[in-house]
C-alpha cells in the first residue's frame, strides 16, 4: 500500500454503521471511498455518502454506495478529504481541482472532518507551496482582482486545460490564482478574502479539520485539534 492509500484505509476505520459520509475529491479521497466500498462488501456497514463533485459521485456510484444529493441534507456525521498544504495548527489549502464550494460546505457540515494527505502536504504557512484559489463570479473577477491586489495579492486566473481560455469550476466560477506576502497570517487573509465582493469561496480552510492524518514512509501520524 502507498502512503495515500495507507491514510485512506486509516481514515475508513472511523466510519461506523448509520453515518452519513462525505466523500472528498482527489486521488487520497479515491482511495477513501474504494475503502469504504470494502468495509460494506467485507462487513456489511450500513452508510449514506455524499458527494464533494461528479467525479466522486461517479466512484462511489461505481463501488454501490448509496448516495444523497447535497441539497438534500443538513448535517454529516464525517467528511474525509486530502489537502494541498496542511499548516501545524491544521488549516488547510485546498481547491487544486473544481470543487471548493461543495468541498467547504461538506467540511463545515461534518461533525467530524479527517483530512489526509502525505507528509508532503505539511507546510508552515498557508501558500508556501501552492498560491490561493479563489473562485469568483465571472462578471466579477476584475474587480475582485482588483481588490485583492489592494490587500497584497499577486496572480491571475487560472488558464484552461488547453491554454486558450480560462478554467471554469463545476459551479461556474472563474479561479484566481493569489499569492499574498508569507507574514500575512492566515486568519486575517482568511477574512480579508472573505470580505472581497464578487468571492464564492476560497481553498483556506481554518478550524474545519478536527482530526488530520498523514503517512510517511508507511507511518501513520495524528494530528488532533
Ligand atoms: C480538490 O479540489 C482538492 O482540494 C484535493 O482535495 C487536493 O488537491 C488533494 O488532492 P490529492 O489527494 O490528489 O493530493
Amino acid at each position: 500500500m502507498n502512503d495515500k492509500q495507507l491514510v485512506a484505509v486509516q481514515a475508513a476505520q472511523y466510519v461506523q454503521s448509520g453515518m452519513l459520509v462525505g466523500l472528498g475529491t482527489g486521488s487520497t479521497a479515491n482511495y477513501f471511498i474504494e475503502a469504504l466500498a470494502h468495509r460494506q462488501r467485507d462487513e456489511g456497514l450500513s452508510i449514506t455518502t455524499v458527494a464533494s463533485s461528479t467525479v466522486s459521485a461517479i466512484k462511489a456510484q461505481l463501488f454501490n454506495l448509496p448516495i444523497v444529493a447535497l441539497e438534500h441534507i443538513s448535517s454529516i456525521d464525517l467528511y474525509v478529504d486530502g489537502a494541498d498544504e496542511i499548516t501545524p495548527d491544521k488549516t488547510l489549502l485546498k481547491g487544486r481541482g473544481s470543487d471548493l464550494v461543495k468541498e467547504k460546505l461538506l467540511a463545515k457540515a461534518a461533525t467530524q472532518f479527517i483530512a489526509v494527505a502525505e507528509a508532503s502536504k505539511l507546510v508552515s504557512h498557508i501558500g508556501q507551496n501552492f498560491s490561493i484559489p479563489i473562485e469568483v463570479m465571472p462578471f466579477a473577477w476584475q474587480l475582485a482582482k482588483k481588490n485583492l491586489e489592494d490587500i497584497g495579492g499577486v496572480g491571475d486566473l487560472r488558464p484552461n486545460a488547453a491554454k486558450d481560455g480560462f478554467w471554469v469550476t463545476s459551479h461556474g466560477s472563474y479561479v484566481l490564482e493569489m499569492s499574498f506576502d508569507k507574514n500575512l497570517d492566515e486568519h486575517t487573509l482568511n477574512a480579508r478574502i472573505n470580505n472581497t465582493p464578487g468571492v464564492v469561496e476560497h481553498g483556506i480552510f481554518i478550524n474545519l479539520a478536527s482530526t488530520v492524518l498523514i503517512a510517511q514512509e508507511s507511518v501513520i501520524r495524528e494530528l488532533k485539534r
